[in-house]
């Protein structure tokens, strides 16, 4: 249900200092994706009329980011501060009456959480309610000041703290449903009372309270809701805390992860029932785990598509592949982008594969490099196979059909197919097609010399025995290490 009267404006104009980056802060990432994008997506959960971001830094990059995801951006610049922008929002908000104020530096916050907090700005016929949360350290945030129960009377900015005020453990979230008819007026009557000469949106607060509005202040569920982040050690506290709960979101739904803490996965992975996924294992982009595989140690996969009963042995990098049902595959198997093993196929230890098709049941065992190869069921490639398929110029393709056995240390110099059935000698560089049932051997013959490595040590033999010192040597100077040697 769209809720008609309500509007998001989500602030995502600064430049984040404190990162000390040249990426606007909001671009960064947490939890695999920007932070603007993770408050974007929490915001549409709110189904509001339309979301408003307030972009100012980096603009076109972050409404490249907001946009698709069906927001609207406005411009504001220069950046006088969160009150500012919240004036500069005004005019695309429409007859909205209610709006949700998100920074785009809180990637935490829950939707749940979002439709309580309106819940109770609603049930209390407040002005302002804001979300906020106990902090053992509430260092660099602004404080919340009570008046009595539920009601605040203002926010206080961490460098505007009285000594008194220090003591205060509440903080605010930039988090903040508001009553339009009742934000506008008192934002206008807010002064840029600060160092950075900026209009705080905070400073609204006090002014509502002072008119005798009702400002209400929610704790946040989980107080990790309410990070907002400014230092680099904020994105990794989100990012941690995003990564954990993916992770608790695959074990609910009947994944193994064992030592969770050292397992990353982006928030669009899934995974099926029974499969277990081991230490320091990284799962990006979309990837998608079938059922009942196992994801051994330190393997990297990002955009794979894996069926069921798969598994990765350790150390495996797999990058846009997808893997039928009971592939093994490693360890230290190299999948670039473009591949498709089918069922049951397998690929060993120090094998790269790229835009290549493995076929039922087929193994590449060893040390082998298939490019632009197509390769049919039940094939054995030896170890050391090599597709040479770039002649410096052009990629050609590598076509082996089913039931071939290429022999070891084999080079096939593409364009080239092989046919069903077939054999390559081991050693063998294939430069033309090799017939169905036939047998290729393409290298130097062996010629047997007999006797003539023991004729070989005979002369080696005589040619080092050692010399009688020559007479000639005595003309010339010694040098140390001709001594050296003789004394041996
Ligand atoms: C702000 C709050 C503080 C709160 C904290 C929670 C103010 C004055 N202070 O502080 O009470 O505890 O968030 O995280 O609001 N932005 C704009 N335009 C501007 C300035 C900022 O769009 O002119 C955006 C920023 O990009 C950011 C958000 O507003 O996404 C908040 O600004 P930030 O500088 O992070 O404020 P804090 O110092 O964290
Ligand atoms: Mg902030």
């Amino acid at each position: 249900m769209t809720a008609n009267d309500l509007a998001i404006v989500i602030l995502a104009a600064g430049k984040g200092t404190r990162l000390k980056s040249s990426l606007a802060k909001v671009l960064h990432r947490a939890g695999g994706r920007t932070l603007v994008e993770h408050v974007v997506r929490v915001g549409a959960a709110l189904k509001a009329k339309k979301t408003v971001v307030v972009v100012g830094h980096q603009a076109e990059q972050v409404a490249a980011v907001v946009e698709p995801l069906g927001a609207e951006t406005v411009l504001q610049q220069p950046q006088h501060g969160t009150g500012h922008a919240m004036h500069v929002a005004r005019r695309a908000l429409g007859n909205a009456k209610l709006v949700v104020v998100l920074p785009g530096d809180a990637p935490l916050v829950r939707a749940e959480t979002l439709k309580a907090l309106i819940a109770a700005h609603r049930a209390g016929n407040a002005a302002a309610t804001i979300l906020t949360a106990v902090l053992a350290d509430p260092g660099g945030y602004g404080r919340i000041v009570r008046k009595s129960g539920a009601n605040v009377s203002a926010i206080v900015e961490e460098s505007q703290l009285t000594e008194e005020q220090r003591e205060l453990n509440e903080i605010n979230s930039s988090i903040y449903c508001f009553t339009l008819e009742k934000l506008w007026p008192a934002l206008a009557q807010v002064k840029p009372n600060n160092q950075h000469r900026e209009l705080y949106l905070t400073d609204a607060i006090a002014v509502m309270a002072a008119k005798g509005e009702a400002v209400l202040a929610q704790l946040a569920a989980d107080a990790r809701e309410a990070l907002g982040c400014n230092t680099r050690a904020d994105l990794a506290e989100a990012d941690r805390t995003l990564r954990e709960w993916k992770r608790d979101a695959l074990m609910n739904d009947g994944v193994t992860i064992q030592l969770p803490e050292t397992v990353l996965v982006d928030p669009e992975v899934t995974a099926g029932e029974d499969t277990v996924i081991e230490p320091c294992v990284q799962l990006l982009g979309k990837t998608k785990v079938g059922a009942r595989c196992t994801i051994r140690t330190g393997s990297v996969l990002s955009d794979a598509i894996l069926g069921d009963d798969i598994t990765v042995e350790p150390h495996c990098v797999v990058a846009q592949s997808r893997l039928d049902d009971r592939v093994i595959i490693g360890p230290f198997a190299r999948l670039r982008a473009g591949n498709h093993l089918k069922a049951g196929a397998r690929i060993g230890n120090f094998v790269e594969l790229k835009k290549s098709t493995v076929g039922e049941g087929t193994k590449a065992m060893h040390l082998t490099y298939l490019g632009d190869a197509k390769i049919g069921a039940k094939t054995n490639i030896g170890a050391g196979t090599i597709t040479c398929n770039y002649d410096g110029f052009h990629k050609y393709p590598t076509t082996i059909g089913n039931k071939v056995f290429i022999g070891t240390n084999s080079a096939l110099v593409a364009p080239v197919r092989v046919g069903d059935g077939a054999y390559v000698a081991a050693g063998s560089t294939i430069t033309d097609n090799v017939p169905s049932d036939g047998l290729a051997i393409a290298r130097g013959r062996q010629e047997n010399k007999p006797g003539w490595a023991s004729k070989k040590r005979r002369e080696l033999a005589a040619a080092e025995k050692p010399k009688k010192p020559a007479r000639a040597r005595k003309k010339s100077k010694p040098r140390r290490t001709a001594k050296k040697s003789r004394r041996r």
